[in-house]
């Protein structure tokens, strides 16, 4: 019995050996500790024992399986240490490597200008609304007086989708959307990308974007549209700037005005910038014509109001003294780093 056990011993401190995984020192317990293991079925075999030797062989099994079951362990652990240390050795981190540095974008000129239009306009309590980029004939034209025959309706100018459906040719048509839901009073500018058959060159392009503005309440007047672009021109170009209305005609409006403002370049004395003339022009505006008030179901005897369209482009090309529109399209990150 005693040659047994000794050979189960040794048989499994081979098989222990041999182990180069933890998963075959499982099966080494299991073959020789396990319910149906070498060394139980000895215990089994104890009935062919004389009585008086099976203590003495009992203590002895129980000493076989002591001496396997503390030999498994050690080998678990030394292997499960072999282990942790290969994978601490492969997953080393260097933390004094410089990190990675995220490459941060930046805003595009026309979007710098487009937020700083609408901080100026927020701060006088303004709100900011969007429209359709695809637009009807009846909102980009008819309903901003302008009939079926008008010189600007001209298929030269416009992108038609069909007779009723085109892309617009400017923001205005805001106006008469924002007007239609018909809350009053509105203070609103609508800022958007407009299209029209224009050749590219130095100063156009066939989309580009418009800041539309529009104020009605009652008593309304044009004291009140000088003000506010007053106020705009100097926010925008510097406290030192002057504006300048000069007559105009828009249909939607009435009287109708363009607005110039002192050259922040040379301060109104003539430079290369202004083309020696001392102003540049930014801008349209007037007071919303009756008629338009009507089509939009506005009473012009109790509301007025006026209204006024910016160049974002013209704007953005003007503050930050860029002499090439093209430029803001091209996407060239060395330009547009500049900003
Ligand atoms: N929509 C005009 C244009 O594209 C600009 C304009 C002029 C807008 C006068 C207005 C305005 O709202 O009152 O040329």
């Amino acid at each position: 019995m005693k040659e047994k056990l000794q050979s189960i011993k040794e048989e499994a401190l081979k098989a222990i050996e041999a182990a180069d995984v933890p998963e075959k020192l499982n099966d080494v317990r299991v073959k020789f500790l396990g319910k149906k293991g070498e060394l139980t079925a000895v215990l089994k075999g104890m009935k062919e024992v004389a009585p008086e030797e099976r203590p003495k062989v009992g203590q002895l099994v129980n000493e076989t399986r002591a001496s396997i079951e503390k030999i498994l362990e050690e080998s678990k652990a030394k292997m499960e240490r072999v282990i942790r240390e290969e994978k601490m050795k492969q997953e080393v981190i260097d933390v004094t490597l410089p990190s990675k540095k995220n490459m941060v974008g930046h805003r595009h000129p026309n979007t710098i200008a487009l937020e700083e239009v609408e901080r100026i306009f927020i701060g006088m309590g303004y709100e900011v609304v969007e429209g359709p980029e695809v637009e009807y004939d009846l909102y980009n034209f008819e309903k901003l007086n302008i009939p079926d025959g008008h010189p600007a309706k001209d298929e030269q100018d416009t992108f038609y989708i069909n007779k009723e459906i085109l892309l617009r040719t400017q923001t205005s048509p805001v106006q008469a959307r924002v007007m239609e839901q018909g809350k009053l009073p509105i203070r609103m500018i609508a800022p958007g990308r407009v299209f029209r058959s224009d050749e590219v060159d130095a100063t156009h392009s066939p989309s580009f974007h418009q800041i539309e503005g529009l104020v009605i309440d009652k008593n309304i007047s044009f004291a009140d549209l000088k003000g506010t672009l007053e106020v705009f021109a100097k926010e925008l170009f510097g406290p030192e700037t002057k504006t300048k209305f000069r007559p105009h005609h828009f249909p939607f409006t009435e009287p109708s005005a363009e607005v110039d403002v002192t050259c922040f370049k040379c301060g109104g004395k003539g430079c290369r910038f202004c083309k020696g003339s001392g102003w540049i022009e930014i801008l349209g505006c007037g007071m919303v014509h009756p008629h338009v008030l009507e089509m939009c179901g506005i009473d012009p005897n109790e509301y007025t109001g006026f209204a006024f369209g910016v160049g974002l482009e013209r704007i953005a090309l003007l503050k930050y003294e860029i002499d090439d529109m093209r430029l803001l399209y091209e996407n060239d990150i060395r330009f547009l780093k500049q900003f």
